[in-house]
């Protein structure tokens, strides 16, 4: 457990937009005050520049907080396979326990904890260990993040179960328009998931194009406001 207020940001895959709407919820509520520190505890898939792993989704949260620690410590494990950090661990020989990655979460109690996962919420994170056992280990609340098209609902609702079944908070489902026409003809998963997941704010996120607009951050402003007021 931890003792800062945070949020643990999955989704129902990878390439859903996870990075994309954690960057919005950093900005968001940075905008509204509060003091954000992120984590990607852990990365593959990083290229190598100039000797270095780099790790894209770290360095847009670290940006987008702006920069307030040292890369290494946002994410201080990465792998260069593009495969789930827990095998590409292995297939390095290197050890990657759950006990490393909450201890890569421990901030200042003052600040925000906003940890980004890898993959999907049983994807595995580290040896032994799913994003699911991340997630309880730290005691936060979960963002479940997918993208707005056909076969959405059953995806969305397998993670929510999961989630409730660890008995962590579901604080808001995410869909998100990842391509810019996702959503065909009468199709409403936003509308039909509420059926579902009657006590859990559905957001639709729009299209964008990679600035952090005005608008981007308005669709999302309940889900900030929930934020600033967790225990
Ligand atoms: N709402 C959106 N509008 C436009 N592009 C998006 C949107 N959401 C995600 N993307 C793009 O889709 C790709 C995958 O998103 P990303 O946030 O990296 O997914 P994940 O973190 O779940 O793997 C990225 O190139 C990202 O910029
Ligand atoms: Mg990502």
């Amino acid at each position: 457990m931890i003792d800062s207020k945070g949020c643990f940001i999955t989704g129902t895959d990878t390439g859903v937009g996870k990075t994309y709407i954690a960057a919005r919820l950093i900005r968001g509520l940075q905008n509204l005050g509060i003091s954000v520190r992120p984590r990607k505890p852990v990365e593959s898939g990083c290229s190598l520049e100039d000797g270095c792993l780099v790790p894209e989704d770290a360095l847009l949260l670290s940006n987008t907080a702006g920069n307030l620690e040292p890369l290494d410590r946002v994410c201080p494990y990465r792998f260069a396979a593009p495969i789930s950090p827990e095998r590409a661990a292995r297939m390095e020989r290197r050890s990657l326990s759950l006990q490393d990655l909450v201890a890569a979460c421990q901030i200042h109690a003052q600040h925000f904890l906003l940890v980004e996962g890898a993959g999907g919420f049983h994807s595995p994170i580290a040896s032994n260990s799913l994003n699911a056992d991340l997630a309880q280990a730290l005691g936060l609340p979960i963002i479940i993040v997918a993208a707005d098209r056909l076969g959405t609902i059953n995806q969305v609702l397998l993670t929510a179960e999961a989630v409730i079944n660890r008995r962590l908070d579901l604080l808001a489902v995410i869909l998100n328009q990842i391509e810019p026409c996702t959503t065909t003809g009468d199709m409403n998963n936003a509308e039909d998931l509420q059926i579902w997941l009657n006590n859990v704010p559905i957001i639709q996120t729009p299209y964008g194009n990679g600035t952090i607009s005005a608008e981007s951050l308005e669709v999302i402003r309940p889900l900030l406001e929930r934020l600033t007021v967790l225990n």
